[in-house]
This record gives structure tokens, sequence and C-alpha cells, in this order.
């Protein structure tokens, strides 16, 4: 047993809804094994149970892990690409990098520095599209294994509009990702998720194949793109004139329910909103790359209000970024250009708790309680000059954090434990 002293920050409820009352902050959090045991007063803690062995972070701040709930680790490598707008990005930059991971070894290269670059900037758990190469699904899952992350990953399956290599068909969508399905899912920490990249790029029999492989498969999720770009739902549009809207395209193949997944999800129309509440699907806030790809600005305050399932996410790499920190900033900058700010407590419910519900895993990860998954982090509240004078005037624990949230990367991580296991420590 351990018992970690510092400022422990978790939550008893959502902050958008309870207010920033549902945020605590407490002294101390014991693990046993890969489970947190207790959480409450250091004093209490060290005389309930006195033989845990004591490892004192002072003022450092004590969180759940991150939780990425929407990226795609083979961009890793183009990220911050230059210049393109969504569909020239995903033909100029993404397919062609995209077109490398039918190696086994060079899937497996990148998902090591997947994990590498991301469990330093405190993520611990993430949901990632693949590409259309099963061993690119291997490689993922096996480092995450690894590791001891949990983690959701599929097979992004497309059968038009992408170069030769890149394509897979209905039915070796079907039987690829069924395959994988049972390889994978609920081994180890690791769930697999059915993963149509986009209407676009999913003939209608392919988003059918998937939709009945989701149906005999429900206690799966199911990942897509929604509404990103104008560009984009004019595509669609044209590809099915016969759809409603764009959710229609995925709703008439059984691809929309609870379980699913939809990144973006910027310029919905009613119907489509009303539709996503009802079935209580998950929309994915992907801040970076809205900015980054020239996408457009998440309604968060709205669609928080109007009960919505949200998760938080870097988008990697049409995100500019693998840090959830730089993605709350993000969020933080896009809330405020729709006249919302978001509070310090919001954001860092969106990065954990938010995005481990939209995941429906939020009894497992995003937060410190009893019970849970002992994926923690420690972070440095003053690690650069410039977060530590500003602070160095802070008069609670948000304007402590929030120079943090705005100007922090990787060097604020000091700590990373997964199931109860430090994996990572900066020196
Ligand atoms: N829409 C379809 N594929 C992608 C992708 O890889 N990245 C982003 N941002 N949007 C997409
Ligand atoms: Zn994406």
């Amino acid at each position: 047993m351990q018992l970690l002293l510092g400022q422990v920050l978790h939550f008893t409820g959502d902050p958008f809804i309870q207010g920033i009352e549902a945020a605590r902050l407490d002294e101390a959090v014991l693990i046993d094994g890969a489970r947190i045991i207790d959480v409450g007063p250091a004093a209490t803690l060290r005389a309930r149970h006195p033989a845990a062995e004591v490892i004192d972070h002072g003022t450092a701040l004590i969180s759940a892990g991150f939780v990425d709930a929407h990226v795609h680790y083979p961009q890793t490598a183009i990220i911050a690409s230059w210049g393109k707008r969504l569909i020239d990005w995903l033909n100029s930059y993404t397919f062609p990098e995209e077109l490398r991971f039918s190696e086994q070894s060079y899937a497996e290269k990148i998902a090591d520095r997947y994990l590498d670059l991301t469990l330093s900037n405190g993520t611990t758990s993430f949901c990632s599209y693949c590409t259309v190469h099963p061993e690119s699904v291997d490689a993922i899952f096996a480092a995450a294994s690894r590791r001891g992350s949990r983690i959701w990953a599929g097979k992004t399956c497309m059968d038009r509009n992408a170069p030769d290599g890149l394509r897979d068909t209905a039915q070796s969508a079907h039987d690829d990702s069924a395959r994988l399905l049972s390889r994978w899912h609920g081994k180890d920490r690791l769930s697999y998720v059915i993963t149509p990249r986009f209407t676009p790029t999913s003939t209608e029999e392919q988003l059918e194949a998937l939709g009945s492989l989701w149906a005999a498969h429900s206690d799966c999720l199911m990942q897509t793109h929604l509404s990103e770009q104008t560009d984009e739902i004019a595509w669609v549009k044209a590809l099915c004139p016969t759809a409603r809207d764009y959710l229609d395209t995925y709703e008439r193949h059984g691809l929309l329910g609870k379980g699913a997944l939809y990144g973006h999800a910027i310029w919905l129309e009613d119907r489509e909103k009303a539709r996503i509440r009802e079935v209580d699907a998950s929309l994915i806030h992907c801040p970076t790359s809205n900015a980054f790809i020239g996408s457009g600005l998440f309604a968060m305050g709205a669609l928080k209000s109007d009960g919505h399932r949200i998760g938080l996410a870097t988008d990697t790499g049409g995100g500019s970024s693998f840090s959830m920190l730089r993605t709350m900033a993000s969020a933080y900058e896009i809330g405020q250009l729709g006249h919302r700010a978001l509070h310090p407590a919001e954001l860092w419910w969106l990065a954990t708790q938010g995005s481990a519900q939209a995941l429906h895993a939020d009894h497992l990860i995003g937060n410190i309680a009893p019970g849970m998954e002992a994926d923690l982090i420690v972070l440095d509240l003053a690690s650069t000059p410039a977060i530590a004078q500003a602070t160095g005037r802070a008069e609670d624990i948000w304007q402590a954090l929030f120079p943090t949230i705005m100007m922090g990367d990787e060097r604020a991580i000091r700590e990373v434990w997964l199931a109860g296991v430090r994996v990572h420590s900066r020196p």
C-alpha cells in the first residue's frame, strides 16, 4: 500500500451541472495494487493505514490521469503539418503516412513513440483510430498492454475515396474488425472500438456491415467523424442525397446509439443534436484540431446545458499537441470566442471524468475515488518561470491551476502512475 500526499483534486459530480463545488481538494490518496482504496485528509489516512509507504509530494497536484477521447496514433509523425484544410490535409499528409502502417515494424515503432509521448504528457488512457491495416491495431494494443494502460482502439475502415493500399471492402472491413475485436476486446485493459472513418470514405454497404457488427457486439463503442468542416458536409450531401442530414448517413445503417462517439460535431443541425441527445451518444470536442485545420467553434456551453455527453480530445495529428493541458487551453480559448469562459474545474473535469464518461468508463478511470483504477498523475504547478511567477499570486487552487492549464506542458508532469505502478517520473 502506498499513501500519496499532495493536493488531491477529485470530483463528486459534473461541475457543469453541480457547479465548481463538485470539484474537491483533499490531502492524501491511498492505493493498494492497481486500485485506489481511500482519499481524504492526510492525518486521517495515516492513522487508518499506518503500514502504508508514504510518498510526500508537498504542494504538487495529484489528479486522475488525463483521458484523451479521440486520437489517431498513426498520425504521430505528421503532427503540425502546414497549410491545409481537412480534405486536402487528409490527402496530402494523412493518407501517405497511414500507407506506411502496412509494415508491422513501422506500426510498432510509432505505437511505442505515441505511448511514450502521451504518457510523459500525463495521458493515461486514450481512444485511437488505427489505419486500415490490422497490423496497426495489433501494434497499439500490444504496446499499451506492455505498459498496462487502459485504451480503446479500432481498425479504421475505408472502402472509397482513399488511395490504393488504404482501402478495404465492406466484407473485409467487417471480417477484419470482427477478428481484431475477438483478439483484443476485454483482454487486459484493452477495448475494441468499431471504427468507420467517416461517410466520405465508407460506402453504404460498408456502413451497413459495420452497423450489423456493432449490433452483434453492442458492448463495444463505435467511433467516427461528424460535421467537422462545411466542405465535408457538402460532400456528404452530394454522396448521400436522400439522407436527412450527415448524422442520418450513420443512423440509417445502425451507427447511432449509446456508445457512439462522434468526433468534432461542430456544424450540427437541430435534428442531429436532438437525436444524439435522445440516444445519449457522445460528442468529442477536439479544440486544437478544430483551430489548426480551420474547422470551427464547438458549442460547449450550449451542448452541455442541453445535457449532451461530451469528452475532450487532442485529435492527434489533426490536433497540434499531444498534451491535454494544451487541449484544455484551446477549449478555454474556443469557449471565450463563444462568450462562455470555461472554469478550470470544468476544463479539468472534461480532460478526466468527462472523457471517461464519454467512453462509458467513468466508473473505472478519470477520477480519484475508492475502487477506481489507480491511474494517477502528479503535477508541478510551478513548472516553468513563466508559470511560477503567475501562480505566486494565486489565492485559491483555481488561480494556482489555471496558469498550468494555459501554459503548461510535459514539464508540469512530475509522475505518471498506471494501475498503481509508477511508469514515468521527471528527473
Ligand atoms: N475526418 C476523417 N478522417 C479524419 C482525420 O484523420 N482527422 C480529422 N481531423 N478529421 C477526419
Ligand atoms: Zn479524428
